[in-house]
């Protein structure tokens, strides 16, 4: 368990299985304390067995429509402390196979718009006072709540009131993040109840939509929809970073060489030696590991930072664009140990840090030989 993630708390609606357990399965190996519920005691208390052994879990049987449960979710809330996230997950497909509107018991479209709309608000007015400053709320909903497959008349348009709410919800209240996601398709109890009979073993599981959920739950975005593998798929970050290189400088250059080069049989890239420093730089899989001595640790400060700077640990991310991945770090809190130069081994590098005085520098490097000559003059 991460000792910074130790404190934060989730409830989870729905996590007996599908997605809300996928999801409490991450939050949980992250550390996070969890609050969970689902309607059918045994299938909850499996997930809480499941989940217990990675983190603080109280599991809550009960139907989100019904007032008592929910007061009984707040009270978890209140003695964990407060929460730093509700997942509106649990949902309802409604009455399958699903009929068109012409046909819908409305009875049953009461039903499905209590669970999937009135449920999640009642939620959140009864938690919000466990809330704490940086609270996320998720209302996960569908794709079914923007287009209007027939078919999906009850279900689809719970969703597409879902969505709205949220997006009011949003406007009210600026300070809380407000997000409404649509998970995509997934190989699921609901999603087998919305396709009866059919196969739909080529669904992915909900694993793969969780990622997207974890980086709206630690990360900075403004409240909005989201569809959750898009968020991931745009925070890609190989656009901007190419590789890390780990620069070690050791008292023992030969016997740290040896090391890696013979023992680990890393293979050797590049090497500089003279008479009054070593370096040598090798492949480790799909990073490298740079040695140095104290005497090219030192020929290396003063080409980038002017004088010896760093400590025996230096980051290098090999980069696409020096300034935008220096302006990026910087907008963040980094401390630029240097201005931009060019070496005499045709990188463009820079040295930043994460605090003024940080033994652990960051080289950020761009290979000018690869750059186009228009890029290389601005
Ligand atoms: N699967 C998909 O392809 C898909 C696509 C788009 C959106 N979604 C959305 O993703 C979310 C998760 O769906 P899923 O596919 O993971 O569904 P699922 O596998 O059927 O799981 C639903 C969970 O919610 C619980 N639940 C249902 N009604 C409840 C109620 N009234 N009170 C408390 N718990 C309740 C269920 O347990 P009990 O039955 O024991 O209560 C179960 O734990 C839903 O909001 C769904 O609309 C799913």
């Amino acid at each position: 368990m991460s000792s910074s993630s130790v404190a934060r708390t989730a409830l989870i609606t729905g996590a007996s299985r599908g997605l809300g357990l996928a999801l409490a399965h991450a939050l949980g190996q992250l550390g996070w304390s969890l609050i969970i519920d689902a309607r059918d005691a045994a299938a909850l208390d499996a997930a809480g067995a499941q989940l217990a052994p990675l983190t603080n879990v109280i599991a809550i049987a009960g139907d989100v429509n019904d007032p008592a449960h929910r007061a009984a979710l707040a009270e978890a809330a209140h003695k964990l402390g407060g929460l730093d996230a509700l997942v509106n997950n649990a949902s309802t497909l409604g009455a399958s196979p699903r009929p068109n509107l012409l046909d819908y018991a409305l009875n049953d479209l009461e039903a499905v718009y209590r669970t999937n709309v009135i449920a999640p608000l009642a939620l959140i007015q009864t938690l919000q006072s466990t809330f704490k400053s940086e609270v996320r709320i998720i209302n996960v909903t569908s794709d079914a709540g923007v287009e209007p497959y027939a078919g999906w008349g009850g279900y689809g348009s719970s969703k597409a009131a879902l969505e709205h709410l949220s997006a009011i919800l949003a406007a009210e209240k600026p300070e809380w993040r407000v997000y409404w996601i649509d998970p995509g398709d997934m190989r699921t109890q609901m999603h087998q109840e919305a396709f009866p009979g059919e196969d739909i073993s080529d669904r992915p599981t909900p694993d793969v939509s969780v990622p997207g959920f974890l980086a709206l739950l630690v990360g900075d975005f403004p409240s909005g929809r989201f569809a959750a593998r898009a968020v991931t798929a745009d925070s890609e970050p190989s656009t901007m970073v190419q590789g890390l290189r780990l620069a070690l400088t050791v008292s023992d250059f030969e016997r740290a060489t040896a090391l890696y080069r013979d023992g680990l049989r890393l293979p050797v890239l590049d090497q500089w030696i003279s008479d009054n420093s070593k370096g040598i730089l090798f492949g480790a899989g799909e990073a490298t590991l740079e040695i140095f001595d104290e005497g090219q640790a030192a020929e290396v400060d003063q080409i980038e930072v002017g004088h010896r700077s760093a400590g025996p640990v230096r980051v290098a991310l090999i980069v696409d664009d020096l300034d935008t991945a220096s302006t990026a770090m910087l907008e963040k809190g980094a401390v630029a140990v240097s201005q931009p130069i060019l070496t005499p081994w045709h990188d463009r590098n820079q040295r930043l840090a994460f605090e003024p005085h940080n033994d652990v520098q960051v080289t950020l490097s761009h290979d000018e030989q690869t750059t186009p000559e228009a890029e290389v003059n601005t």
